[in-house]
């Protein structure tokens, strides 16, 4: 298989473990919409559903696999025939269909959840892949808690899933167990270890339990993996999944790491609010890229450095993940500088004894009201300017 080696692919999928969250769910319209913005955002995978768990997520994924052309269509089973059957037939009309299969790989999982043993998992991992592949050519397994997993037995689970047929390795770190140190050596021991590694690709997938889940998939990234699970404003399960805006900002930020992805991060506002309103999910102020606070500089110390460079206190230029621009926001703790900037994009230019007038009633205003916005500024400019 030849893949550009500094290709990181970006599985969407806040469609599916975005959408289990409680409260989240979206009709098959609306998913359809969300579909079409990831089509446009340029993802390469969109996990549409899990087709066994309800007639509507079936009926969402056959849908979506008409309505999208250019992404792989992809979707989830545990690793039993009778849900590998569904998503066969819900992804009939995918143009690039992908079957995401799996079994849990810990052994807490094992014990726990599966009541078994490693050698019936490895067993029941390696029959599902067999089982998808003679329908579906793209197979993507998951060992689910990869991240709390042996990694002896994971290498073990994922050369002979890759002998099977799979065509992607999803290593999850489904509950946000991992520091990112443990995560990236998980992935390098997997590159090292397994035989076969090189004749499919590594994904990460991790959850942010811990609010690691970015840092994590990076570490896996740098160490190997070429495929990252993630979902838009990092929402799924519990505390959320990877934040896709923020995984693909990095690799566009750190020019070092060489590595890109096809994703137009000018789309990510506008993707963001979509996703936001219609799974009723605000988005936190200070979230990373896509909050609103993201790109407002409120202390007089950096309002002052960011007018004199913006690049002192900007890293990312707002307008290339769709946001207008930056905010310089008026209050109590800004400068004369702030003040200055937006009295003279309201039309004011005052000499320094009138500034320092302003700048006295603003501190005042300030302190009582918080905010400060345009109207007041231009208030407290004609009031010093009518006085002379
Ligand atoms: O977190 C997880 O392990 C998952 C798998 C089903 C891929 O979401
Ligand atoms: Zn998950």
């Amino acid at each position: 298989m030849l893949h550009d080696p500094n290709r990181v692919y970006i599985f969407d999928t806040t469609l599916r473990d975005g959408e289990q969250v409680p409260g989240c769910q979206l009709a098959t319209p609306e998913k359809v919409e969300i579909a079409k913005a990831l089509e446009a955002l340029g993802v390469d995978v969109i996990e549409a559903g899990f087709p066994i768990s309800s007639p509507g997520d079936f009926q969402s994924v056959v849908e979506l696999s008409k309505a999208v052309s250019e992404p792989v269509i992809c979707a989830l089973t545990r690793a039993n025939k009778g849900d590998i059957d569904a998503a066969v037939a819900a992804l009939k009309f995918a143009k690039r269909p992908r079957i995401h299969t799996g079994i849990g790989s810990s052994d807490m999982h094992i014990k726990y959840k599966f009541n078994s043993t490693r050698e019936d998992i490895l067993a029941r991992a390696v029959e599902a892949v067999k089982y998808a592949k003679q329908f579906v050519e793209d197979i993507e397994f998951y060992a689910e808690d990869a991240g709390r997993a042996d990694n002896v037995f994971l290498a073990q689970m994922v050369e002979a899933v890759i002998a099977a047929g799979a065509t992607v390795v999803n290593i999850p770190d489904t509950n946000g167990y991992c520091l990112p140190e443990l995560y990236g050596s998980k992935i390098r021991f997997l590159k090292e270890n397994v035989k076969n590694i090189d004749q499919a690709i590594i994904s990460v997938h991790c959850h942010n339990d811990l609010g690691l889940a970015t840092a994590n998939s990076l570490s896996g990234i740098i160490n190997g993996a070429r495929q990252v699970e993630c979902t838009i404003n990092g929402i799924g399960e519990r505390a959320g999944n990877t934040a896709l805006e923020e995984v693909t900002m990095i690799l566009k930020t750190h020019h070092d790491l060489n590595l890109h992805t096809n994703i137009n991060s000018k789309h990510f506002r506008q993707i963001s609010d979509m996703v936001s309103s219609m799974m009723r999910m605000p988005v936190q102020p200070n979230k990373a890229i896509v909050g609103q606070n993201a790109f407002a500089h409120s202390s007089g110390i950096h309002q002052d450095g960011f007018l004199k460079h913006r690049e002192n206190y900007e890293i990312i230029k707002p307008e290339d993940v769709g946001v207008g621009s930056a905010d310089i926001v008026l209050t109590a703790r800004s400068g004369r500088h702030a003040l200055k900037h937006h009295l003279e994009r309201l039309g004011h230019e005052l000499d320094k004894a009138n500034l320092d007038l302003v700048y006295e009633r603003f501190l005042i205003l300030a302190d009582e009201k918080g905010r400060i916005n345009d109207e007041d500024v231009l208030f407290l400019a004609n009031e010093v300017l009518k006085a002379q």
